[in-house]
């Protein structure tokens, strides 16, 4: 069979592919019986790990009853429970929840939703969008005009034109080459600088990640999140947080709103909701949003959806995620992990090549530098380099993350640790790993 066939993002271009025979727990095995310890759950997603026979059962369940219903003309339960899981999680004003496949499904609608509030309020021309240099908001062609990075979207260009971008809250590298005791928040600043110069009755929105993912595991504080949200919501501008990877229990909290208890128009999850059972993310809005679009109106409708939007089996899986959290307590058990986590990180601070370490929840990033220059350490191909040597996490340049699931044992997050020094000493001073998973 040629592989090459089965065609995803642009590995083949570079390194084969090997094919996966089975997944437990943190461990994946391939074709050739090699073990691979992963510490990136999946893609980010599988937050309990692989393996749970729990989704297995309650799917049949579905299944038994029906396996697709149209939403569009029906309700199900698996949807409607599902709904308010979520919404318990959440304060009172967030009423309703719209389900997607995927995540980059939900931040265009979210920005469809963003758009459609002002319309329906003749404000038509708040239409732009402002969104966060480093983000990253998915892979179809709006999600990509709301993320940050520039080289996902050069060949694709021009994008939607009436986004705007921010700098983010990143002290270790400050984009305005600032130092967080003289800077006053500059990037704030900044905000409100973009504000007054489009002109707020031309935005609709901002979204953004509270914690942000492939930017680097980039963790602002309380202030800059407050600030963000509170010139938005001066200017009436919605504020969406792009919970796709940081939601779910990843910060110990089911959204990292929670945490840091400041409070969007709309929240997009995904990911871990299915914990890579089944495609799922979605939309929770608050009623405020929901409401204009009640209209016997047809232009002032919501007429947006997706042929799998809210599918049942979908629902039930996400249903089983939840449960599974409630039931084994597993937000207290991130908090607890994350000290276990913090512990082990602290033996790395002295080594020379490490820059700095941000670590919340679950969420781990590793910035390298380069002991000879001080600068950034961007090995190539790093992440190929490890998981070579047994061990799958995300390279982004010079930072590497770790995302690793819930039921990860200390054991495990200290082994990947340490295939991961030996990996950068192997490069740095030549000295040779022997991997042993
Ligand atoms: C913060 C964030 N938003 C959106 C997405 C897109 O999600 P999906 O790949 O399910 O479309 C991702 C994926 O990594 C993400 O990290």
């Amino acid at each position: 069979m040629d592989t090459k066939q089965f065609w995803t993002s642009e590995t083949q271009m570079y390194f084969e592919r090997k094919k996966i025979i089975k997944a437990f727990g943190n461990k994946i095995i391939d074709e050739d019986g090699k073990e691979y310890l992963d510490l990136n759950s999946g893609t980010w997603n599988t937050i309990l790990g692989y393996g749970r026979k729990e989704y297995a059962i309650e799917i049949n369940k579905q299944l038994s009853q029906f396996e697709y219903i149209p939403n569009i003309r029906f309700q199900h339960s698996a949807g409607e429970l599902l709904a308010d899981q979520l919404l318990r999680y959440l304060p009172n004003d967030f009423k309703h929840v719209f389900f997607t496949s995927g995540g980059a499904e939900a931040v265009e609608t979210s920005i469809k939703l963003a758009r459609g509030h002002f319309y329906s309020k003749n404000k038509g021309n708040k239409r732009r969008v402002i969104s966060l240099y480093e983000s990253y908001h998915g892979s179809t062609l709006g999600a990509m005009s709301a993320s940050g990075d520039p080289w996902d979207r050069i060949p694709f260009d021009p994008l939607l034109k009436d986004t705007l971008k921010i700098y983010p809250q990143y002290c270790y590298k400050c984009r305005m080459g600032l130092s967080k005791s003289v800077c006053h928040y500059a990037c704030l600043k900044d905000l409100e600088y973009q504000i007054n110069f489009y002109g707020a009755e031309n935005i609709c929105a901002l979204i953004l990640e509270p914690i942000m993912g492939v930017g680097g595991i980039i963790i602002p504080d309380n202030k800059w999140l407050q600030g963000v949200v509170d010139l938005c919501h001066k200017n009436n501008i919605i504020v969406i947080f792009d919970e796709i990877s940081c939601g779910t229990g990843r910060t110990g909290f089911m959204f990292a709103c929670q945490k840091y208890n400041i409070y969007p128009d709309m929240i997009l999850f995904g990911k871990g909701i299915s914990n890579g059972v089944q495609p799922l993310a979605g939309v929770i809005v608050t009623e405020k949003i929901y409401k204009t679009f009640l209209s016997q109106r047809r232009d002032r409708q919501f007429r947006h959806g997706f042929t799998n939007s809210g599918h049942p089996i979908a629902c039930t899986c996400g249903s089983v995620t939840l449960n599974i959290i409630k039931n084994e307590n597993l937000l207290d058990v991130v908090h607890q992990k994350e000290e276990v986590f913090k512990n082990i990180l602290s033996d790395l601070k002295n080594k020379e090549y490490i820059g700095e370490i941000r670590i919340i929840g679950l969420m781990i990033a590793i910035e390298l530098i380069d002991p000879k220059t001080n600068s950034d350490l961007n090995i190539p191909d790093f992440d190929i380099r490890l998981r070579n040597n047994g061990l799958i996490v995300s390279q982004m340049c010079q930072a590497i993350c770790l995302m690793p699931s819930i039921c990860t044992t200390e054991e495990e997050f200290k082994h990947g640790i340490d295939i991961i020094c030996k990996s950068i000493e192997d490069y740095l001073y030549g000295r040779r790993i022997v991997a042993n998973v």
